[in-house]
């Protein structure tokens, strides 16, 4: 189960729309889900999407704790979800993401939301998640649309991410 490299923006591998997963893909998963959950918890992430790691499937994992469950189970796995908001409130938070080490942007997500999705087994699953758990799964989502931290800021701010990611300043932090 090694870890994996982790895709930096602006790499433009990130920007593509993954794509939906057969289920005669399903078996070959777990192999790929096992290195997203140990490039996750070696990064210490909340989430990471399959194209984070250059897979561009419609595949997300989220920490467990996140989602309200133990921090010693397993990552909840997404396949093929649908993510929708429920109801209007929304709430403004800075969120960071593993493709941008080092870079927080303020964005507003719908404050719960619902997935679908498929699980390793093929089983359609539904949660409702609320604040921290819902803010991951919207994001998480977002990734397999290639949307991005850097499309909910201005050209000015995308530039100045741009620049210092390319410069790796991150490495220093
Ligand atoms: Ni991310």
């Amino acid at each position: 189960m090694p870890i994996r490299p982790i895709v930096r923006y602006p790499d433009p591998r990130l920007k593509q729309v993954c794509r939906p997963i057969a289920p005669h893909e399903l078996p070959s998963l777990r192999r790929l889900v096992n290195d997203m959950a140990e490039t996750m918890f070696a990064a210490n992430g909340a989430g990471l999407a399959a194209i984070q790691i250059g897979e561009p499937l419609r595949l997300f994992i989220v920490d467990a704790e996140i989602a309200g469950r133990a921090a010693t189970d397993p990552p909840l796995t997404f396949i093929n979800p649908e993510i929708e908001a429920l109801g209007n409130a929304k709430e403004l938070a800075e969120e960071g993401c593993l493709s941008f080490p080092g870079i927080y942007v303020p964005i507003e997500r719908a404050l719960r939301c619902r997935g679908r999705a498929l699980d390793l087994d093929g089983q359609p699953f539904e949660m409702e998640g609320e604040a921290l758990f819902a803010r991951a799964m919207q994001h998480e989502n977002d990734h397999l649309n290639g949307r991005l931290l850097a499309d909910y800021v201005g050209r000015l701010k995308r530039k100045m991410i741009e620049r210092r990611l390319e410069r790796g300043e991150d490495e220093d932090i």
